[in-house]
């Protein structure tokens, strides 16, 4: 067993890595790819089935997408399930002894849905996605971390007795996602039974939105809304009319409608701009509104306590593509079927069609369904004594309460 191979992983260098696998690899990798790549019925295309074990001390080194900060294996593994294209993951502890990456959980997928090498690892956890295993689009993360700090993301504080209560007004407020709370033994006596509530986006966002000919984009409309409210109403928006300065952050929105969902969900949002030619945006906060003209420029304001009219979402942008996060693709007549394959997927969030405009025919009557994570995450995870964090708990309500659910619950 190459010992040096395993040092090396799970790492940001693991740029490096795959040049080393393939060296010493390259004769059955490179026959395993090519094999795979012919069963499976096309790229992004691999079946998974459903394998829920978790290998303690297993390295799954390289072919990573991305890492993401998670508490611990289980929420690391549903992380995997709800990205797009992961299939399987390796989680550092927090026992891991050899650098700081600790709650780094990497996402990583191959050609063939599984790892191309297993190697023992002290500190690290591995798996697989459960996308095959029909998980539960939005789960129920009711585990809290005892001495584990969620920093970042605070939108507001108050004080409570215990973390209990912070995780209630955490799930009772759906801008939170997760919360950090600090007992009576907490280092800084000022900050003691301190509660911070997280804001995390809930909403599924398309990473890329850009102009690109020949192709049709959409969302599903059953996954736009997280709360439901009896009182519709219109909300407001100011046509050719900018806002200036106060930004909080810059998003990406495909119209001045979604601006205003986004904006209504960011729970610091006073006022928006969105800006039609680059799809920007721009959340504001301030007391103030000075408004001014400019064409291309749409505002407005928020809606909290009522049902936005959500036709938004089933109209479709020509022209358009949200570019990334495929979970796979399907050849459809056209961006009608597409959107209708996409509402009828629970996992699938927004699509882009591409019709026979598109200058490369390889691509025509391509149905792309894509999804990002929307569950709870953290904004960063590490070690802190006397504090516990943890999750909003509104995806666990249905198990928790005995009132029995509503038609209209998804
Ligand atoms: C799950 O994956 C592990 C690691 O690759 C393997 O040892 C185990 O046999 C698999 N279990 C099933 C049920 O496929
Ligand atoms: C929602 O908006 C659309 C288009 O602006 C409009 O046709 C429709 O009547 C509205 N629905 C409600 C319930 O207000």
């Amino acid at each position: 067993m190459d010992v040096k191979v395993v040092e090396l992983t799970p790492a940001d260098k693991v740029v490096d890595l795959p040049s080393i696998i393939k060296t010493e690899k390259m004769g059955t990798h490179l026959i395993l790819v090519g094999l795979f790549a012919i069963c499976s019925l096309s790229f992004g295309q691999v079946s998974s089935e459903c394998n829920q074990s978790l290998q303690k001390n297993i390295d799954f080194p390289g072919t990573d997408i991305t890492f993401l900060y998670s508490p611990d294996v289980e929420h690391c593994q549903q992380l995997c399930t709800q990205h797009s294209s992961c299939q399987f993951f390796t989680f550092i502890r927090a026992d891991w002894t050899r650098d700081n990456r600790h709650f780094y959980c990497y996402v990583k997928s191959t050609p063939s849905g599984k790892p191309n090498v297993q190697t023992p690892l002290l500190g690290v956890t591995s798996g697989f996605s459960l996308k095959g295993c029909t998980p539960h689009a939005q789960p129920c993360l009711s585990q809290v971390y005892q001495n584990l700090n969620f920093p970042g993301a605070d939108y507001r504080t108050l004080f409570t007795a215990d973390y209990e209560e912070c995780q209630r007004a955490c799930t009772k407020d759906p801008a939170c996602q997760s919360f950090t709370h600090t007992n009576g033994l907490y280092a800084e006596e000022k900050i003691r039974y301190n509660c911070y509530l997280k804001f995390g986006w809930s909403l599924p966002r398309p990473t890329i939105i850009e102009r690109k000919a020949g192709v049709i984009s959409g969302f599903s409309h059953n996954t736009q809304m997280t709360e439901t409210f009896d009182t519709a109403c219109q909300g407001i928006l100011f046509q050719n009319t900018d806002i200036p300065r106060n930004d909080i952050q810059k998003v990406l929105a495909v119209s001045a409608e979604h601006c205003q969902i986004l904006c209504s969900a960011h729970p610091q949002c006073t006022y928006f701009s969105f800006v039609s030619n680059g799809f920007d945006c721009f959340l504001k906060k301030a007391n103030e509104m000075v408004i001014s003209a400019k064409k291309g420029v749409t505002s407005g304001l928020p809606a909290r306590f009522c049902q936005l009219n959500n036709s938004w979402a089933k109209v479709t942008h020509k022209e358009v593509s949200f570019r990334g996060s495929d979970m796979r693709y399907e050849l459809m007549d056209n961006a009608e079927a597409c959107q209708k394959t996409c509402v009828e997927d629970p996992y699938c969030q927004f699509f882009d069609y591409v019709t026979e405009n598109f200058f490369d025919h390889h691509y025509w009557r391509h149905c792309y369904l894509k999804r990002v994570i929307t569950m709870p995450t953290p904004p960063k995870v590490s070690k802190v004594a006397n504090v516990v964090s943890g999750f909003a708990l509104r995806s666990c309500v249905q198990k928790a309460t005995p009132i029995p659910p509503t038609d209209d619950e998804i």
